[in-house]
Order: C-alpha cells, then structure tokens, then sequence
C-alpha cells in the first residue's frame, strides 16, 4: 500500500478531491492531513472525511519535529495542495524528489513569495493575460522553482473577473491533480 501524506492551510477543496479519489482504492491512501493554519476548515474537512489531521507550529516545522515525524509515518509521496509556508531544507532533503506542489498559474509566471491563491488570479488579471492554468511540479529549497511534472492551461477572456479565473483554475486542478498522484504513485511519470 502505498500513502500519500497532504500538506494545506486553508480550505482544503483540493485536499478533499484528493482524498475522494483514492477513497476506493485499494492501493493508494491519504494517511494524514497537516495544516499550519489551527482553524484551517482543511482541518474540519479531514475530520468529516475520517482522515488523520494535525496541526504544527513554525517552530514543529524548522525545529525538526515534522521530519522526524513524517521519517516515521514513511509517506511514498508528500502533497502541497494549498500550502503557503516555505519548506524548509531538511524536509526537502528527507524526501528528495517525493514532495510536490500545485500552483495556481503557468510558472514561471506568477510565482515566488506572495503569490498564492487570490492574489495570482489577481495578478493574471492586470496583467490582461489570455491564459492561465495550473503547475504541478517537485518541491525544492525555493518557492515554485523545482522540476515541473504536469501543467494545463485554461483561456482568460477579458470578461472573466479574478474569482472567475480561480474557478477556471480549481476546476483544473480538480480534474487533473489526483490524476498526476496516481501516476506519480504508479511509476508512470
Ligand atoms: C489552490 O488553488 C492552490 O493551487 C493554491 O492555493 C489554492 C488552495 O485551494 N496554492 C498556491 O497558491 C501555492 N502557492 P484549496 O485550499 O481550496 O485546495
């Protein structure tokens, strides 16, 4: 059996897809959600969900204790789906090539310190972009600059607003994020 283990701090719309994808499957789990957010209604979501869910602190997360801890529930692969802090370097080297991330934009555009959630959709806006889409890609020392995996592009009408861009692009990263998982999990990317 492989286990996924999901990093979020906030809503957790994608961390719930992700949870409801591999709820039937007999070889992949979500073994436990960490927030870094204490009333992260991702945290509420994995309670109804039946799903493990802790909370941590910064100092859990540069002192140590998150590595020994995930080193300890051994995970195949560790998800980033809405996770805003940085992570630190000893987690990064714990799990070489087994932490992802999803990216609500076409990195390089739009990435780096700042831009998260809202304020990408924001900036793609101002910016008049015709398009826009998700990034899914390794996790290193620096923010959204590991090695991509997968990326798909919606269009951006002049009409659309920012939320209606965020709703392009959660729709995209709820159809293909579980996907890219599965694949990752099976040796076929
Ligand atoms: C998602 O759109 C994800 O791509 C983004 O946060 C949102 C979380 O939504 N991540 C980043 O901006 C990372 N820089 P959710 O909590 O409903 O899944």
């Amino acid at each position: 059996m492989k286990s996924i283990i999901i990093m979020a701090s906030g809503s957790g719309s994608n961390a719930e897809n992700i949870v409801r994808h591999f709820e039937s499957n007999k070889n992949i789990q979500v073994k436990a959600i960490f927030s870094n957010k204490k009333d992260a209604m991702v945290l509420d979501r994995a309670s109804k969900l039946g799903i493990s869910a802790y909370y941590f602190n910064k100092k859990a997360l540069l002192g140590g204790q998150i590595v020994e801890l995930f080193k300890a529930l051994d995970p195949d692969l560790i998800v980033l789906a809405g996770f805003l802090w940085k992570v630190p370097t000893d987690l990064v080297d714990a799990f070489e090539n087994k932490i992802i991330n999803i990216h609500p934009a076409l990195l390089p555009k739009y990435g780096g310190k700042g831009m998260f959630g809202m304020n990408v959709h924001r900036a793609v806006k101002e910016n008049n972009e015709a398009e826009s889409g998700i990034s899914i890609h390794f996790v290193n020392e620096n923010y959204d600059k590991g090695n991509m995996i997968f990326q798909a592009k919606t269009a951006v009408l002049d009409s659309d607003s920012a939320e209606q861009i965020a709703e392009k692009v959660h729709a995209l990263e709820y159809e293909h994020f579980p996907k890219v998982i599965e694949k990752l999990l099976n040796g076929k990317i």
